[in-house]
């Protein structure tokens, strides 16, 4: 099943009822995309119903006074969105004959309507195929693709909707953008994601690599927090086991050694135990020296890396990442920093190659 269909199937087995979601009327959705900038669903809710006994149409919205409208906001703070709803009203009554513009780029055009807005009513009013990206969508992206970048920087905004048009299924791009929304407000919470019972699990790399908890981050408020990655540095008939990382996150494109990687502390005996366990291991494993640990400080993440050395008499099965090289070529393999150190200053078995 594609994101789109797993999140679809969760979204119609969870989903809240809420009032907006029994319409596909743009003034109405425009009305509780407004409201719920201001507020959370309950209480924005109650706002909804008012603003609808009130002012029924954009026409009724229009012609009330500034006063009026002022009144039904108040609760919500931020007056200026008010003034701003009020206006834009007037322009869809008195310009646009009461009708919204069609597309996110003709809604865009009214005031206080951003790139969410005009998405989120093109898409549930229009069923125009473009995502939505509001802070639940962005927490579920970020975490889905362990983006290990602030989420508030533009260029990581921009890589987030790149990767959100190719989940997006042009056919039912309303319901994904409701899917995935809800999943961001009632799965894949803010402090306790429910990674157990979780649909995407399988496709989710921050599940992967244990970040859903320091993901996503923003830049210059950053809880830094620990991450351990034990290497396995296997050494056998004079080759070292290798892995390429071809996908994931800051050292991408670089090589290191097949990991453990964990948000706790573990026991050597604890690693190893796992590593040969996960990779059916067998034959004889001497450990060489002992563990070397080196901390790599990151904005948001103090990694842990732990190096344990190995000669063994018998050959590990590379996964599809790993390739054993002999130990004359690795030099020539681009290392990350972290890596380059380890082998320079403490490595037992591969020190001294250059
Ligand atoms: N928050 C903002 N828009 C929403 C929507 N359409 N449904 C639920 N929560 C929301
Ligand atoms: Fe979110 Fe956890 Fe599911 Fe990943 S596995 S999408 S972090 S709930």
């Amino acid at each position: 099943m594609t994101i789109s269909d797993r999140l679809i199937t969760w979204y119609q087995i969870h989903k809240r009822d809420l009032p907006w979601r029994h319409t596909r009327d743009p003034y109405s959705i425009w009305l509780s995309e407004v409201i719920l900038q201001q507020t959370r669903v309950n209480q924005g809710m109650a706002y909804y119903h008012r603003f609808h006994e009130l002012f029924p149409t954009v026409f009724d919205l229009a012609a009330a006074s500034e006063d009026e409208v002022l009144k039904a906001w108040q609760g919500l703070g931020y007056y200026s969105r008010a003034r701003n709803l009020h206006g834009t009203a007037k322009r869809v009554a008195y310009e646009m004959a009461g009708v919204f513009p069609t597309s996110s780029a003709g809604l865009k055009t009214l005031k206080g309507v951003g790139d969410y807005t005009a998405a989120a009513i093109a898409s549930f009013s229009y069923d125009e195929c473009i995502p939505v990206l509001d802070g639940n969508v962005q927490r579920v992206t970020a975490r889905l693709m362990a983006l290990e970048e602030p989420i508030d920087k533009p260029a990581t905004k921009t890589q987030m909707l790149q990767v959100l048009n190719e989940w997006i299924d042009p056919r039912k791009p309303a319901l994904f953008n409701q899917a995935i929304m809800e999943f961001g407000a009632l799965q894949c919470t803010p402090q306790k994601p429910n990674c157990d019972i979780c649909p995407l699990q399988a496709s989710c790399l921050a599940y992967e690599k244990g970040l859903q908890g320091s993901l996503p981050f923003k830049a210059g408020k950053t809880k830094v927090t620990d991450i351990w990655m034990y290497y396995f540095v296997a050494v056998h008939n004079n080759k070292v086991l290798v892995r390429h990382r071809r996908h994931s996150g800051i050292w991408k494109g670089l090589y290191d050694f097949p990991s453990i990687d964990s948000s706790v502390g573990l026991s050597p005996d604890e690693v190893v135990h796992q590593w040969k366990h996960d990779r059916g291991v067998k034959g004889k494993w001497l450990l060489s020296g002992s563990p070397v640990e080196l901390q790599h400080i990151l904005s948001h993440r103090r990694v842990h890396a732990v190096f344990l050395e190995f000669t063994c008499d018998s050959v590990i099965e590379p996964d599809d990442a790993e390739q054993w090289v002999a130990l004359e070529e690795f030099s020539a393999l681009g290392v990350s920093r972290l890596v380059d150190r380890y082998i320079r200053e403490h490595s037992q078995l591969l020190g001294g190659m250059e």
